[in-house]
C-alpha cells in the first residue's frame, strides 16, 4: 500500500514537472498530443534540431519500405519510372526519405538533414493568413517549402544557356557533358551550400552528365527553373542586361542547417 502511494505521488510529481522538463527528451514520459505539439517541430527550436532528435520519435521514416506491388498488381521490380532512368539511380526503389538520406549516391553528393526540408509548419492551419496570428510564409497544405525542392528538381534552363532545346535532344553536340561548357563558365558553384558536397559533385559530373542533369532538369517535378544565385566566375564579364535585379531569390543557404 505504502509503496503504491509513493509511486502515485512520484508519478504526480513527474507529470507536474513535465512542462518545464524541456522538449524532445524521448526518454521522458509523454503522450501523443505533447509529442505532436513538441516545440521541436516549430521555429526557432527546429532550426537547431539534430537528425537524432527527430529520429528519436520518427525512426519509421527511414525504416519503411515501398510496397512490392501496386494495388492493381504491377510489381515494383518490373516497373521503371522516368526519374529512375538516370545513371545515378542505383538499386531497388527506396522510399522518398531513404533515397535522399540513405542511398549511396545521396551520401556521396549531398548531406541533407531533416531540417533542410522541414523548417517548421503549423499542422493545424497548413496555410498562411487565416488569422492575424497565423504563421506566415506557409505553402498551402505542405509540410515543406517547395522552393527547397526546386533547387534540385527544377527545369533545365536551355534558353538561358543558349542551347537550342531540351538537354537530351542536344547533349551529343556537347560531347554528352555539361563540363564542355561548365569547365570554363559558371565555375563558382555549390561550394557555399552547406548540404552539397561540391568536390564530389564535380567528380560525379566528370563521369556522367546525368550527375549534373539529375539536379538540374533531369528529375524536374516543377515547370519552373530555380532562380540560381548567378554568381560571378573568374573571367566573367558584364552581367546580361537586367540580370542583377532579375533574381528575387530566396537564399538557399538559409535552408541549409
Ligand atoms: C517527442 C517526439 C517527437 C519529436 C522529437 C519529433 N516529432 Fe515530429 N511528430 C511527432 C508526432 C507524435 C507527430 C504526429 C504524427 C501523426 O499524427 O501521425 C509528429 C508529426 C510530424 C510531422 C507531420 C507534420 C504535419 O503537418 O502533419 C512532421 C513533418 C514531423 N513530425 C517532423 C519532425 C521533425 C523534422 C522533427 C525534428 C526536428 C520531429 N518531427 C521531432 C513526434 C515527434
Ligand atoms: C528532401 C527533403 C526532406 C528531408 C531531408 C526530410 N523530409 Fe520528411 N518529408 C518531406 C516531404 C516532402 C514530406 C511530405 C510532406 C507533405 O505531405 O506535405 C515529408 C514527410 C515527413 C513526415 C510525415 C509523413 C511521414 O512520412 O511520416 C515525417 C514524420 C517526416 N517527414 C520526418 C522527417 C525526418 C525525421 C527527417 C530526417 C531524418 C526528414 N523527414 C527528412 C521531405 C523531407
Ligand atoms: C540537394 C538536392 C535535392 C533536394 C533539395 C531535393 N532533392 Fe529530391 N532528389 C535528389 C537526388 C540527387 C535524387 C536522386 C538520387 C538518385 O539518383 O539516387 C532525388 C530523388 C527524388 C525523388 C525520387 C525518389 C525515388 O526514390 O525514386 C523524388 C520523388 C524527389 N527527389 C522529390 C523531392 C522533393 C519533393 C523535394 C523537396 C521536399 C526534394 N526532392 C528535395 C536531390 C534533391
Ligand atoms: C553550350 C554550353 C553549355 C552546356 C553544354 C551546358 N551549359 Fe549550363 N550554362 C551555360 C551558360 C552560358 C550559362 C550561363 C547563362 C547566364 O548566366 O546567362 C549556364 C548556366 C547554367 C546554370 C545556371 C542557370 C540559371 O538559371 O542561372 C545551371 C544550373 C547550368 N548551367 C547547369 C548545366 C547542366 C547541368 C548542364 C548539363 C546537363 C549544362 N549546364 C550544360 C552553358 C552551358
Ligand atoms: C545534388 C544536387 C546537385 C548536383 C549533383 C549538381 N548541382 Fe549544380 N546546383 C545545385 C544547387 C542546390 C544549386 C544552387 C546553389 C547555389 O545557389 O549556389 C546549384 C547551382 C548550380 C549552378 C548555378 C550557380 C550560380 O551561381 O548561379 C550551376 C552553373 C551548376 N549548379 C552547375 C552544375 C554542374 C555543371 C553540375 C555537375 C558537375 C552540377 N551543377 C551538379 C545542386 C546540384
Amino acid at each position: 500500500m505504502i509503496h503504491r502511494k509513493t509511486l502515485l505521488l512520484a508519478g504526480a510529481l513527474l507529470s507536474a514537472c513535465m512542462p518545464v522538463a524541456g522538449w524532445a527528451d524521448a526518454t521522458a514520459e509523454t503522450d501523443y498530443f505533447r509529442a505532436r505539439w513538441d516545440p521541436i517541430h516549430f521555429q526557432p527550436a527546429i532550426s537547431k534540431a539534430t537528425d537524432e532528435q527527430c529520429l528519436a520519435c520518427h525512426q519509421e521514416v527511414l525504416e519503411r519500405k515501398p510496397v512490392a506491388q501496386s494495388p492493381a498488381g504491377l510489381k515494383a521490380a518490373n516497373a521503371l519510372a522516368w526519374y529512375q532512368t538516370l545513371d545515378t539511380y542505383e538499386g531497388e526503389q527506396l522510399t522518398f526519405h531513404a533515397r535522399h538520406l540513405l542511398s549511396d549516391y545521396a551520401g556521396r553528393v549531398m548531406d541533407l538533414s531533416c531540417t533542410t526540408c522541414h523548417q517548421g509548419n503549423d499542422p493545424r492551419d497548413e496555410t498562411s493568413g487565416t488569422s492575424a496570428t497565423a504563421q506566415q510564409g506557409l505553402t498551402m497544405r505542405k509540410m515543406v517549402d517547395p522552393w527547397v525542392c526546386v533547387m534540385c528538381h527544377g527545369q533545365f534552363n536551355a534558353q538561358k544557356m543558349g542551347i537550342p532545346g531540351p538537354w537530351l535532344e542536344n547533349s551529343s553536340v556537347f560531347g554528352d557533358s555539361c563540363l564542355t561548357c561548365h569547365a570554363a563558365i559558371k565555375t563558382e558553384r555549390h561550394k557555399d551550400i552547406a548540404f552539397l558536397k561540391a568536390d564530389a559533385i564535380e567528380e560525379a559530373g566528370k563521369k556522367s552528365a546525368d550527375a549534373c542533369y539529375g539536379c538540374h532538369g533531369g528529375r524536374a517535378w516543377y515547370r519552373i527553373n530555380f532562380p540560381y544565385a548567378d554568381r560571378q566566375w573568374p573571367g566573367w564579364g558584364q552581367p546580361p542586361a537586367g540580370a542583377a535585379s532579375k533574381y528575387p531569390r530566396k537564399d538557399p543557404s538559409q535552408a541549409a542547417k
